[in-house]
């Protein structure tokens, strides 16, 4: 395939530069009756017409890796206040707002931190998410983003809790490439073994997501698309990106999908291919011959914010509309008030309605340097 591009603008929002109201929405707040144009389904747009189809939830803050690009060690050391226990939300509050926000459109609630695996009895608010059902009658799409650390002792009673699949970070198949990575030099082999655990229990498909620094991983790009490759796995490259304020972010240490790519490309040749459900955050690219699939989340050569269907609702239990934002919203407060369903779902269309969130898409020199939450804190 001589060279690989990327679909620069493929999910590019082409409409006016300042976020603004689209004719004919400002003002209108769409209860859960009504049909969303974005794709047909129940919902309310958001001020660009998005629906709000994804829910990301973290079940804690805590993690017991401390990868430079998201919760470096010399800024998270052992001194570090993570959330007090009565701050952080209880099982039955996190299937309470879950329900709230299916009743409202969402069918996708993905579980994150921090680490999920580090939250005692995960099984058990897997088999409480799994029974909703969304307001046609089916059930959510349920899944987990893990570090894969404890995968070999979970993986089993989450799939019988009802997860469906799982997603497992893990940036480079060298011991000492990913010790660094993972900031505590947790071996390769344990995610291996993980990944085998989540394999035996059903879970399918697993995808694995490997973020690529300059200067870091780029070498362990070719060896992690073979292995995936051979091994049926869903590999998807993420570019570094400025989340949260610690990690030192700069446009220098970002590789972007076309050298990713091509890299691979030169290779095992790809050729692009679809996306499949509008608003997927990956690039997806086939293996010419057959054997698999990679992607590519181009969230800083090619952002995707024009077809961005995710909130996300930290373990303290406020909401945010952007993985950039600088500041959310209480759910927790109204909800520990005594809020009825109603009313909290009132709030969380009244935020959504209002909602005009690109980052990605604005990113500029001012906007990086902006105090926003970090992704452990809110649910990468
Ligand atoms: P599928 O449901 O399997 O399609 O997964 P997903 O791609 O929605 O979820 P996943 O958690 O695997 O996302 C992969 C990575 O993409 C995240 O860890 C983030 O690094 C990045 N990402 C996800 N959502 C967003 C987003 O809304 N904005 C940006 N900029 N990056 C995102
Ligand atoms: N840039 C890109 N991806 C990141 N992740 C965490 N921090 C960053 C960052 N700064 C990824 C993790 C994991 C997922 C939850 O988010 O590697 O795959
Ligand atoms: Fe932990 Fe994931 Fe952040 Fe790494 S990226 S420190 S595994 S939460
Ligand atoms: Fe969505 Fe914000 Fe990411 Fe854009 S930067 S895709 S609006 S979360």
């Amino acid at each position: 395939m001589g060279s690989v591009r990327v679909r620069i603008g493929r999910w590019g929002y082409d409409g006016p530069m300042d976020p603004r109201p689209a004719p004919g929405i400002e003002g209108v707040v769409l209860g859960q009756g009504a049909s969303s144009s974005f794709d047909g389904r129940p919902g309310m747009p958001d001020r660009f017409g998005r629906a709000l189809r994804d829910l990301r939830i973290s079940v804690t803050d805590r993690c017991n890796f401390r990868c430079p690009y998201c919760m470096p060690a010399e800024v998270f050391g052992r001194d570090f206040a993570f959330l007090p226990k009565e701050l952080v939300l209880s099982f039955e509050e996190i299937t309470r707002l879950a329900g709230i926000f299916v009743a409202l459109g969402v069918g996708k609630l993905r579980i994150t931190g921090g680490e999920p695996l580090v939250r005692r009895d995960l099984p058990v608010l897997i088999s409480d998410l799994a029974a909703l059902r969304t307001p046609e009658g089916d059930p959510v799409d349920l899944t987990l983003t893990t570090n894969g650390s404890a995968l070999r002792a979970l993986a089993g009673p989450l799939a019988e809790a009802g997860l469906q699949r799982i997603t497992v970070s893990l940036d480079s198949l060298d011991d000492e490439v990913f010790g660094t990575m993972n900031g505590v030099e947790f071996p390769v082999s344990k995610v291996l073994d993980g990944i085998a655990a989540a394999r035996a229990a059903g879970l399918a498909p697993i995808k694995v997501n490997t973020v690529v620094r300059r200067g870091m991983n780029e070498a362990s790009v070719l060896p992690l698309a073979r292995w995936a490759r051979s091994e049926g796995l869903i590999l998807r490259f993420i570019e570094y990106m400025d989340v949260g304020h610690s990690n030192g972010w700069r446009l220098d240490d970002v590789v972007p999908a076309a050298e990713i790519l091509e890299l691979i490309d030169a290779e095992l040749p790809l050729e692009p291919v679809a996306a499949q459900y509008r608003g997927e955050v990956a690039g997806r690219y086939a293996f010419r011959d057959g054997s698999g699939e990679v992607g590519i989340i181009a969230s800083v050569s090619a952002p995707f914010c024009g077809d961005c269907t995710r909130a996300r609702l930290s373990a303290e239990g406020s909401l945010y509309t952007c993985l950039f934002a600088v500041a959310g919203t209480d759910l927790k407060g109204p909800l520990r008030a005594g809020a009825t369903d109603a009313e909290l779902a009132a709030l969380v269309e009244s935020l959504w309605s209002v909602r005009a969130d690109r980052y990605s898409e604005l990113r500029s020199a001012a906007t990086e340097k902006l105090p926003k939450v970090e992704m452990f804190a809110l649910g990468g």
